[in-house]
């Protein structure tokens, strides 16, 4: 360890995964520990406010602890302590915000809220440096954004979802095939089994737009279930997944072909826990990976989920910006991705 090295804490609480890590100079993982609360939430077929709060408040603690052992750091080794601020659970963000402010606060140390998407889209930085302009994909849970950033910490969203975040569509969908959650992972498996056969909506929502809306083909799959339930016709869930994969995916990578020409990209990156979509992640490769002048990257599946990892490499950028947060940090459920 050399003095000037920078190692920044990041904690992550935002949903249903406890998550702590420590990043070396911005790009490096040096700890990355996530703690899972799946097996919790898949009996309600979602996840709980209530019990993701209490979980947290039982592991962050030792998952932090791991993180600092892992890293063999000491407090006064971290230049700084990140945090995701919102969006997310109110109740979920807390824990981990008041755990960072009193970190922060006993030992002295910076602190930095993050906003949760700019940390899904700095996960890309773990694995490779960031050329600006770039656009970023993001399909999470509660997100689905194309984001236009012409540098380090500026942050345009220049389409989103009207309704139904793309993987909120895919849990939705899961659901109603009996799939437990989260289902995004299961339509995929069940996707690659099936053919598209079952004609399905595209929303394009009209010449040149960006946003994106996937209530109507949840609305369309539900329905077409119904419809074959009462005509005593029997659809083969494999088929259903993957009618309904195809039409996501058509949606998302024709909207951002569009986008990475209309704004002449150095980088295109993928984002959030639907970024771990086999699909989808071929489907991009096909589409781009020969691209000239345009590189394309996709993180590895660990960093696609909510971690930590990805809230110390954009807290990283945000605090050689200057950027700082008081005790006052509170928790934002709706916090927008703004520039910094
Ligand atoms: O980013 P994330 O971990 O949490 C949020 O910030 O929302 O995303 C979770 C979402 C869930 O809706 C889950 O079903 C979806 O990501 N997901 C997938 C896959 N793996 C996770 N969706 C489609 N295919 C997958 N392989
Ligand atoms: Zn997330």
């Amino acid at each position: 360890m050399t003095k000037t090295d920078e190692y920044i804490l990041g904690i992550e609480t935002s949903c249903d995964e406890t998550a702590a890590a420590i990043i070396k100079n911005g790009r490096e993982i040096v700890a990355n520990v996530v703690a899972s609360q799946i097996e919790s939430h898949k009996r309600f077929g979602g996840v709980v406010p209530e019990i993701a709060s209490r979980h947290h408040v039982e592991q962050l603690t030792i998952v932090f602890e791991e993180a600092m052992q892992k890293a063999n750091l000491e407090f006064n080794d971290l230049s700084a302590i990140t945090v995701t601020e919102g969006p997310g659970l109110v109740g979920a963000l807390l824990t981990g915000i008041n755990a960072a402010k009193a970190l922060a606060f006993a030992h002295q140390i910076p602190l930095v809220g993050v906003h949760h998407i700019a940390g899904h889209i700095y996960a890309n930085r773990l694995i490779q440096e960031l050329e600006f302009p770039l656009l970023a994909l993001v399909v999470s849970g509660g997100h689905t954004e194309l984001v236009y950033m012409k540098e380090h910490g500026s942050f345009e969203v220049i389409g989103e979802t009207l309704d139904d975040a793309a993987g909120e569509a895919y849990d939705k969908v899961a659901r109603t095939l009996g799939l437990p959650y989260p289902g995004g992972p299961h339509i995929d498996r069940l996707a690659h089994e099936g053919t598209p056969s079952i004609d399905l909506p595209r929303a394009w929502l009209g010449e040149g737009s960006f946003d994106f809306s996937f209530s109507g083909l949840k609305s369309a799959v539900i329905n077409t279930l119904h419809n074959a339930k009462q005509k005593d016709i029997e659809l083969d869930p494999k088929d259903v997944a993957a009618s309904f994969q195809a039409s996501v995916i058509d949606v998302l990578v024709t909207k951002t072909a569009q986008a990475v020409d209309k704004y002449e990209v150095k980088q295109l990156l993928l984002a959030g826990g639907v970024a771990a979509n086999k699909g989808l992640r071929a489907a991009l490769e096909q589409k781009f990976s020969t691209v000239d002048n345009l590189e394309l990257i996709i993180p590895p599946l660990s960093l696609c989920t909510d971690n930590a990892a990805m809230i110390a490499a954009a807290g990283s950028v945000l605090f050689q910006k200057g950027v700082r947060s008081d005790l006052a940090l509170n928790a934002n459920p709706g916090l927008e991705l703004t520039s910094y």
